[in-house]
């Protein structure tokens, strides 16, 4: 459910007219729906209810502040994986002791600033981590919560770039190594174990790999409880996907919330979550122009528009759908053509070969569900300043970022 909808025709957010946002801001141009994010934050709490849960936004879907503000009034805390983003959240006005900082290497400045806000945990993924840590802690004579990220090595069936728990992937620590692990994190003076944590991929749409990675991780607690640890937290990270249009529905947070529920119940732990795209995905559109038409090789059809892959990276990256629709009422008819960014890179295609409804120069479009790792993977690439964002409610909207100006391209550069 989210709040784009037509109204007399016309695509609106909420009740203001993508038209007059693209006059008043100009494209490209990033459109958040408050409603639908809100929406999105307490429908998600609901499905948990079953559970004592600590709801973690990941910041990096969206590290928008004002959207940050929103989530951190909704109660909810952050995952955070820099120190760029422990800063976002403070700022935001975020809770040291709703955060979990999660991530494979962690520079010292990043664990000193953590420690010093007195964040709630680190989740670390190595023996090594565990060292640093520890003696980042004692340098400042402090403690630090820790949580292992262990890989439970379930297949969450997502794009490669986007799974996690693999045998073959980076994060966590192998199941197998994660007793000695916390052996090791008991016997190191600046840590305090506090939980166990994974995270198993993202734009998850079966509730199965949730419930086998719960499965695992709770035989873990219950062993790590007889070798001795104060477990009491359970970090089961993000990833439940969402509707990108394509076919393919994802389970619901109500089924999702379920298993987990099922899953756990009984095992005496606070249970962290890590929402990302689920929160704001929906939440948001990026808002565009037609630039020209024109025809390739073969008569394929081209749409050049004025957002490109520099703005909005996942189709390039993860061959991903997202939905693209005219702001005005559809015209008649129907052409199957590529939609494509101005950037010089071939990979620059925002669709290929879409049936949509005939779009002609000056046109305005969107492309839907882009709430999440959109703005948030923007780059200035081909020198193209970043997009504004502009965030809604009812019939009244605010810029939440500033177009970025030319100006901005050379901040900090010198000749
Ligand atoms: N927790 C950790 C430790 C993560 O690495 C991630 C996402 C999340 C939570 C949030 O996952 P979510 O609920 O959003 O699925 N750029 C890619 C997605 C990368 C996800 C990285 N980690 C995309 O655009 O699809």
């Amino acid at each position: 459910m989210n709040h784009f909808q037509r109204k007399r025709g016309e695509l609106c957010c909420e009740d203001v007219p993508l038209s007059e946002l693209a006059e008043e801001v100009g494209t490209p141009a990033y459109v958040y729906s408050q409603a639908t994010l809100l929406r999105h934050a307490r429908v998600f709490k609901s499905a948990l209810r079953g559970l004592d849960i600590l709801a973690c936004f990941a910041v990096k879907s969206a590290p928008n502040l004002a959207l940050l503000s929103l989530f951190a009034k909704e109660g909810f805390g952050f995952d955070i994986v820099s120190g760029g983003e422990l800063f976002r959240a403070l700022e935001a006005g975020g809770e040291a002791k709703k955060m979990v900082f999660s991530g494979v290497g962690k520079r010292e400045d990043e664990l000193q600033a953590a420690l010093q806000a007195g964040i709630l945990q680190f989740n670390c993924e190595s023996e090594e981590e565990l060292h640093q840590l520890s003696r980042a802690a004692v340098r400042r004579r402090s403690l630090a919560e820790v949580a292992l990220r262990v890989n439970p090595d379930v297949d969450a069936k997502t794009h490669p770039y986007i799974a996690t728990a693999l045998a073959s992937s980076k994060f966590g620590v192998p199941a197998a190594r994660a007793r000695k692990a916390y052996r090791l994190a008991a016997s190191l003076p600046g840590l305090k174990i506090a939980g166990v944590a994974c995270h198993i991929g993202s734009q998850i749409r079966e509730v199965k790999p949730f419930v086998e990675a719960a499965g695992k991780l709770r035989e873990l607690v219950l062993s790590l409880r007889a070798d001795g640890h104060a477990i009491h937290r359970l970090d089961m990270g993000g990833g439940l996907g969402v509707p990108y249009g394509d076919g393919d529905a994802p389970a619901s947070p109500q089924e999702y919330g379920e298993a987990l529920v099922r899953a756990l119940d009984g095992l005496d732990v606070k249970v962290l979550l890590e929402p990302g795209r689920l929160l704001v995905a929906n939440a948001g559109v990026l808002l565009s122009r037609v630039l020209l038409r024109k025809e390739g090789q073969r008569r394929r059809q081209f749409v050049v528009v004025d957002a490109g892959m520099n703005d909005l990276l996942r189709p390039a990256l993860y061959q991903a759908h997202h939905e693209i629709e005219p702001v005005g009422r559809p015209r008649r008819g129907a052409e199957i053509v590529d939609v494509v960014g101005p950037v010089c890179e071939s990979a620059d295609v925002l669709a290929k070969r879409r049936r949509l409804p005939p779009l002609h120069s000056g046109d305005l479009l969107v492309l839907r569900t882009a709430g999440a790792y959109g703005m948030a993977m923007a780059s200035q690439y081909n020198a193209r300043p970043r997009p504004a964002e502009v965030l809604v409610q009812g019939r009244s909207w605010r810029i939440i970022r500033a177009r970025e100006t030319y100006k901005d391209l050379i901040r900090g550069e010198s000749t």
